[in-house]
């Protein structure tokens, strides 16, 4: 197991599923992607987290994006609790669920944290690029769902930052001004955002989103 780090080629992999046997790069084709592990099926937070990724495919496919869901449990347990899940969270599962049993993708992406738990996958997050490139890792503890509205947010900067020169403050969202690139002079950026530029300081400078 290598470690991965933002910016590596996310390691592609061939694995059943709940969707049947998938191959990440071909199941990716050119949209980006959410890898996400989770403890357990047939367990509460999973549950609730699942069926929210679930209630949020509009918003997923809005951006492009495809989710790819992982346990170590088998293809037969992830179809009776997707079942459970439609039932409880009043949606419809049609993302792949990974089933892990030999733990195969786990080890490849260190989705288990021994001193966490030595046999079930951690809360991991991998947000692939269309190019394959890993950015963004996180990692919840079992005991913490994830914020989905978060992961949208995230979103939403990879995208536009990577194709403008800007980044995004803390708790942006979308729509709202954006950070100057440092690597860009201010009085570059004055000519490149025209929807003005306020030098805060000369290291902070805001611009409106340049994408509306
Ligand atoms: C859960 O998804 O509810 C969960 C799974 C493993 C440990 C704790 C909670």
């Amino acid at each position: 197991m290598a470690t991965i780090r933002l910016g590596d080629k996310a390691p592609n992999f061939t694995a059943d599923s709940s969707i049947g046997k998938i191959n990440l790069y071909d199941y990716l084709g050119d949209s980006w992607g959410i890898l996400f592990s989770h403890p357990a099926d047939f367990t509460p937070v999973c549950t609730t987290e699942l069926g929210t990724a679930a209630q949020f495919k509009g918003e997923f496919d809005k951006r492009n994006v495809k989710m790819i869901a992982l346990s170590v449990d088998g293809a037969a347990s992830h179809l009776e609790w997707i079942k459970d899940i439609n039932e409880v969270q009043k949606t419809n599962v049609e993302f792949p669920i990974i089933a892990d049993e030999d733990r195969k993708v786990s080890d490849l992406y260190d989705m288990i944290h021994p001193k966490a738990d030595s046999t079930l996958t951690v809360r991991s997050v991998f947000i692939i690029a269309p190019d394959r490139t890993v950015k963004l890792m996180l990692t919840y503890p079992a005991s913490t769902g994830r914020n989905f509205y978060e992961l949208l947010r995230v979103i939403d900067s990879l995208q536009l930052t990577a194709n403008h020169k800007v980044a995004t403050p803390a708790n942006w969202k979308n729509g709202e001004d954006v950070v100057v690139s440092p690597a860009i002079s201010t009085e570059d950026a004055k000519q490149m955002f025209t929807k003005g530029v306020k030098e805060v300081k000369p290291y902070l400078r805001m611009t409106p989103d340049p994408t509306l």
